[in-house]
């Protein structure tokens, strides 16, 4: 069984102006600065990126995009590109959330395409997937996740995608305060592991992190840790208080 260092990852999505987000990412940094053998990112918002990466320097919490536009420079109003987000200090990058697939036409084909460029440029991807209430209640989960997952990486290597991370978000867990089960979350990481054996290779499929995310909180995090398939947690409103964070980063 390969060796994966868990990761816990918070979404800050649209919230918090750029003092807010430094506070917070001050305070999160003393609050984790004894914790080892996990890897912590933070995504904030756009604005307050570069400041939080010279908040966080040096310390053990890396920060990430929440996206990304696949070229590097040009005539494109309103993106962000891999170079840039390199720049300001981002290590990772989320790509293909649920919340830009559904507001903002985000496609399996853009997605594929912001990973490459995340590659190309060092950046580590994060990639969303997640079926609906309905396509679970119609049973579709694993078809809807093959699908993501074939087209997501179309084209690709196991070699090309050795950072890759992979995000499983169920889309009726978002938000919601409704988060899958332990066992429904494992058994769908074991579905992903399995598929990404069949697509590239076993030594790839277990040495991907495979995240979980969808109303993760620090009365669920240990549970939902103690699977064997489950690498961490893609947080969004609990990782907005540093406080409650890291304890999610502590698994408790
Ligand atoms: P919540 O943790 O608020 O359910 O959000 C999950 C998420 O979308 C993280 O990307």
């Amino acid at each position: 069984m390969a060796n994966r260092t868990p990761l816990i990852a918070g979404n800050w999505k649209m919230y918090k102006t750029v003092s807010e987000a430094v506070e917070t990412a001050g305070q999160l940094k003393k609050n984790v600065a004894d914790t080892a053998g996990v890897d912590i990112m933070i995504a904030p918002t756009f604005t307050a990126i570069a400041a939080v990466c010279d908040s966080v320097k040096g310390s053990n919490i890396d920060v990430g995009g929440q996206d990304l536009f696949w070229e590097t420079e040009g005539a494109y109003t309103g993106q962000l590109s891999p170079t840039m987000l390199v720049d300001v200090g981002c290590r990772y990058v989320i790509i293909g959330h649920s919340e830009r697939r559904q507001y903002f036409a985000e496609t399996d084909e853009s997605v594929n395409k912001k990973i490459a460029a995340a590659i190309k440029t060092g950046l580590i991807p994060v990639m969303c997937i997640g079926e609906s209430e309905n396509q679970r209640e119609a049973g579709q989960t694993f078809s809807v996740l093959d699908k993501q997952v074939k087209k997501g990486l179309k084209g690709f290597f196991a070699d090309d995608l050795k950072t890759l991370v992979i995000a499983y978000e169920p889309v009726w867990a978002i938000g919601t305060g409704k988060t899958a089960t332990s066992t429904q979350a494992q058994e769908v990481h074991q579905y992903l592991r399995s598929l990404l054996t069949e697509i590239f290779d076993q030594t790839f499929a277990q040495s991907v992190r495979i995240l979980y995310g969808g109303s993760v909180k620090p009365e669920n995090v240990s549970e939902l840790m103690s699977m064997p398939d489950i690498d961490g947690a893609l947080v969004g409103g609990a990782s907005l208080n540093a406080d409650i964070f890291s304890k999610i980063v502590r698994f408790q």
